[in-house]
């Protein structure tokens, strides 16, 4: 039997239209566009107005679907990752199905913070290698706004929201995904949390009053781990992959902050022209910022056929991951 491979073979993103630029953030929490610009690289960032993530996922779903040429009927399992879904429960992937319309495919959510849509490429490899499913849609998509503290000028300059779809089907040519490594430690999961509206935690008068349904970050503590991570994540996902950081074509890295994204690219020994950047337009929008990424990057030219791409990430929990997929 021909060894299977699974390729992305069709792609859909969507950002809502409203723009927040950091001119606007200075009128809210004490800022400076200047701040931002350096300590960041972020510029401006996309929020929704009325807009639920079932809302971006459904348009980017659809975009991917269209483009793969695949109908939403045959999808075998749609698999959303995402840290702010529209509700506890249902998952937002059974809320995207009923949207497209996908009646034949089973449905999951997947949490793993910003490594959420490495961790679900990793899935649908999985099943895709197996034999299980053809035709798997994997959502990263995420509302952060709704999870935004307005008041908190060390996280809310960052965050963005937006939803990338890719559609993964198996193939027999050597392409697609070749590798992917994942990794977690929970001892770090007080550096970055949503510490309210959990069953640890369960909303009441008291975790509203003291702001505890709000994104916390030790920011600066993150920063450091998140380049160790990220580079190990690639180095590891390299390996697996048996491809060199020199014949790395592009490197898509999770978009949290311009610096993280340098260091890492440095230490890798990859010159930053391969380096896909877009966190000047659009924050971090947590786990779709590498979906969306990967789109702008198939839309611009800089990953066509026979690109090699590393896809890197690194979030809550902490998770980290890297994935090489050969165009
Ligand atoms: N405007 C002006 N000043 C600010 C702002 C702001 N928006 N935010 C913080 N400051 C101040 C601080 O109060 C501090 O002032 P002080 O020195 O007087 O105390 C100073 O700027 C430096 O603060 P730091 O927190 O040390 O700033 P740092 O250079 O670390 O940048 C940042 C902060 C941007 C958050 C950075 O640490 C970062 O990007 N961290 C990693 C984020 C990340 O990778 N997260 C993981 C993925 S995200 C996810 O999973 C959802």
């Amino acid at each position: 039997m021909r060894k299977v491979y699974a390729q992305i073979s069709g792609l859909g993103m969507y950002v809502p239209a409203r723009v927040l630029t950091n001119a606007d953030l200075e009128r809210m929490v004490d800022t400076s566009d200047a701040w931002i610009t350096q300590r960041t690289g972020i510029k401006e960032r996309r929020l929704v107005e009325k807009e639920t993530l079932t809302d971006l996922a459904t348009i980017a779903s659809k975009q991917a679907l269209e483009n793969a040429k695949v109908r939403s009927e045959d999808l075998d399992l749609i698999i959303v990752s995402t840290t702010t879904p529209d509700m506890q429960f249902p998952s937002t992937s059974c809320l995207v199905q009923k949207e497209i319309g996908a009646k034949n495919a089973a449905c999951f959510d997947l949490a793993a913070a910003c490594t959420g849509f490495i961790y679900a490429l990793g899935v649908a490899n999985q099943f895709i290698l197996s034999g299980t499913y053809k035709n798997i849609l994997v959502i990263a998509g995420e509302v952060l706004s709704s999870i935004t503290d307005w008041k908190d000028r060390s996280t809310c300059v960052l965050f963005g929201d937006g939803a990338g779809a890719v559609v993964i089907q198996p193939t027999t040519e050597k392409r697609g995904i070749i590798s992917v490594y994942l990794g977690a430690d929970g001892n770090f999961a007080d550096f970055l949390k949503v510490p309210a509206g959990g069953s640890r935690l369960p909303a009441s008068k008291e975790t509203v009053e003291k702001r505890q349904h709000f994104l916390k970050m030790k920011g600066n503590e993150t920063f450091k781990i998140a380049v160790r991570a990220m580079g190990e994540a690639a180095e590891k996902a390299l390996s697996l992959a048996g491809v060199s950081a020199e014949e790395v074509d592009c490197l898509i890295p999770h978009q949290a902050n311009i610096r993280i994204i340098h260091s890492v690219a440095k230490r890798l020994g990859i010159s930053e022209d391969k380096v896909f950047v877009n966190i000047d337009r659009y924050g971090n929008m947590s786990s779709a910022s590498v979906a969306v990424a990967l789109y702008e990057a198939v839309e611009q030219g800089r990953i066509r056929e026979g690109t090699i791409a590393a896809l890197i990430a690194f979030g809550s929990g902490f998770t980290w991951g890297g994935c090489v997929i050969r165009w």
